[in-house]
């Protein structure tokens, strides 16, 4: 990177002060390759999209229940997160409900079931970011287990629930109707 650099100064300045020489410089031919970088494979790629779209989009095959996710949930995350997901080093994933009188009135504590509009990202997020000291570590079925898990330990679904591609985007989160969409355009409508 520094040899590129150096010899790119002198040439800007040249451009600058002599029209003559920065025609000549126009007439080099633009390389076809510029002989580093290769095209990304399938398979590359494939471990790389990951993302998960609010509809479910990009969600992978398999399925996941609480009963399975708790015992995951316990091995994998309670060290950070805390029995259950009540609160430890990396932050409460579960509040009970919304409407406990400990909450009311209060901005509750902004966990999955209080502050998340899209169960789809509960995926997501655990897929690619989780464990902490880990990420990428867990299988799809592991993380369908542990969304299962999250999900219902926030009251969002039954402990009976079997989630898959086809039943987690349907899941209504309990945040979803605090959400505002912004529709704005910009200019004179905003204030
Ligand atoms: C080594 C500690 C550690 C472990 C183990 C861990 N987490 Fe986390 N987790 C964190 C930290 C720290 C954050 C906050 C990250 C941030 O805000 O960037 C977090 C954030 C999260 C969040 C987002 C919380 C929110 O509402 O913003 C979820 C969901 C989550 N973790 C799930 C899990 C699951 C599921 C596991 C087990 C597979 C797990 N974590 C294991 C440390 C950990």
């Amino acid at each position: 990177m520094v040899g590129l650099m150096v010899s790119f100064r002198p040439m800007a300045r040249v451009s600058l002060t002599s029209s003559a020489q920065t025609r000549s410089l126009d007439t080099i031919p633009t390389p076809v390759r510029f002989g580093f970088g290769r095209p990304v494979t399938a398979t590359e790629l494939t471990r790389l999209d990951i993302d998960v779209q609010p509809d479910g989009k990009g969600l992978p095959a398999g399925a996941g229940t609480a009963v399975q996710g708790k015992v995951i949930f316990a091995v994998k995350c309670a060290a950070c997160h805390g029995t259950g997901g009540t609160g430890g080093l990396g932050g409460a994933l579960v509040t009970t409900s919304m409407t406990t009188t400990a909450v009311v009135g209060k901005r509750p504590d902004k966990t999955i079931g209080t502050y998340w509009p899209y169960a789809t990202t509960v995926f997501d997020y655990i897929r690619r970011a989780m464990p902490f000291n880990e990420p990428g570590s867990l299988t799809d079925e592991e993380v369908y287990h542990l969304t299962a898990y999250l999900l219902h330990a926030n009251g969002i679904i039954d402990e009976k629930a079997t989630i898959t591609a086809q039943t987690l985007p349907k899941v209504v989160m309990p945040a979803q109707k605090l959400f505002i969409p912004d529709d704005r355009r910009g200019g004179p409508e905003i204030r």
